[in-house]
């Protein structure tokens, strides 16, 4: 069973094909195009102009995806693709073109939630992961920790109030002066800086749930930096950096520490785009030995979005009998949507 897999719900446009065939799938080919030199100059992501561009390059990006496989559009199996969450327009793109896509070819289609593709991203080439697994789910638009028992069986631990931890780092990049995505240059940044410049707040960290806030370091951010003056050092943004950084690392580590030790659960995988920071990576593992269980990540490529993990979701969603392999009749897009309902997808 060859699965396309198409992701358009945000800044990527990203294609892929995945043998689904037992004992484990198989990603054959993949292609990526990032929209982010587009958005740049606005600062953040423009949902007009991502629509738009997903328009364009939804075509090329398969034919090199099969071409690359070596496959034909007759031995495809089905068309899976993002229907949600993320934005209206994007997704609107990416299942109006899978759904031409399986009808021109006589095939089903199947709507993937995004973040199941991340929390299953980190099994990409890794089969000696299992389930079940604490999966911490870091993203621009989510941060969420859950227990998961099998492929659509997730149950949600805790989640952010207001901002995700990826919306946590490109807000105070910005306030830094520093260009979108934020996350990686205020990465980058941080190097040069000392994490314990300035103490910022950890939200809920004192709370037993498991329950994150991010709105209020962005504001203590903007204090500190409003407070440097116009003209300040390069040496001082480093260490707000650095020490903003340390901030959200330190809550997502401390978080996750107390689900390990709550569900008592063997192995913790992360996913999204938040898990390619290395300090966050650096910070999980220590915490990982210490509590004695192993800690996954997805390879750097599939950290971010991308098709793979949308087309390798699908997969162990038809391995595991839960494909819902729908007759190609349009899919209605859900810009908002929670994965504890994936299952009814
Ligand atoms: O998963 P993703 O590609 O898109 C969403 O589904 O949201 O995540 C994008 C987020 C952005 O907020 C970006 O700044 C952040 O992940 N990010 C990082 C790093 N790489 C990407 N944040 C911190 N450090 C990084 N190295
Ligand atoms: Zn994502």
């Amino acid at each position: 069973m060859l699965m396309l897999g198409i992701e358009t719900s945000c800044d990527e446009t990203g294609v892929a094909l995945v043998q689904a065939n037992a004992p484990t799938p198989q990603l054959l080919a993949h292609a990526l195009h990032s929209q982010i030199a587009a958005h740049v100059p606005y600062g953040g992501v423009v949902p007009e102009l991502a629509s738009r561009d997903h328009i364009r390059r939804l075509v090329p990006l398969t034919q090199q995806v099969l071409a690359q496989a070596g496959v034909a559009p007759a031995e495809v199996g089905a068309v899976a693709v993002t229907a949600g969450p993320g934005l209206a327009g994007a997704l609107l793109v990416g299942t109006g073109f899978a759904t031409g896509l399986a009808q021109a070819w006589g095939v089903p289609l199947m709507a993937v939630h995004h973040l199941e593709g991340h929390l299953l991203s980190p099994f990409i080439g890794q089969p000696a992961l299992t389930f079940p697994f604490l999966a911490l789910l870091v993203s621009g638009g989510h941060t969420q920790l859950m227990a998961v028992h099998g492929v659509g069986r997730y149950e949600l631990l805790g989640q952010t109030l207001d901002d995700a931890a990826g919306e946590a780092f490109d807000k105070s990049a910005k306030l830094l002066g520093l260009p979108y995505p934020g996350g990686p240059a205020l990465a980058k940044m941080a190097q040069q800086g000392n994490a314990r410049a300035f103490d910022l707040p950890r939200p809920l960290l004192q709370q037993p749930n498991l329950d994150f806030s991010f709105a209020g370091l962005k504001t203590a951010v903007a204090t500190r930096r409003r407070a440097m003056g116009d003209q300040p050092p390069a040496q001082a943004l480093a260490d707000l950096a650095a020490s903003t950084q340390a901030a959200i690392v330190d809550v997502l580590m401390q978080k996750s520490r107390r689900a390990l030790q709550q569900t008592q659960l063997p192995t913790m995988v992360v996913a999204g785009g938040v898990g390619a920071n290395a300090a966050l990576r650096e910070a999980l593992n220590a915490m990982a030995l210490e509590q004695k269980v192993s800690i996954h990540y997805p390879d750097l490529a599939w950290c971010t979005d991308n098709g793979a993990m949308i087309a390798w979701a699908a997969a162990m969603r038809w391995q595991a009998g839960l494909a819902n392999l729908g007759p190609a009749r349009g899919l209605p897009v859900q810009p908002r949507w929670s994965l504890a309902g994936a299952e009814s997808a």
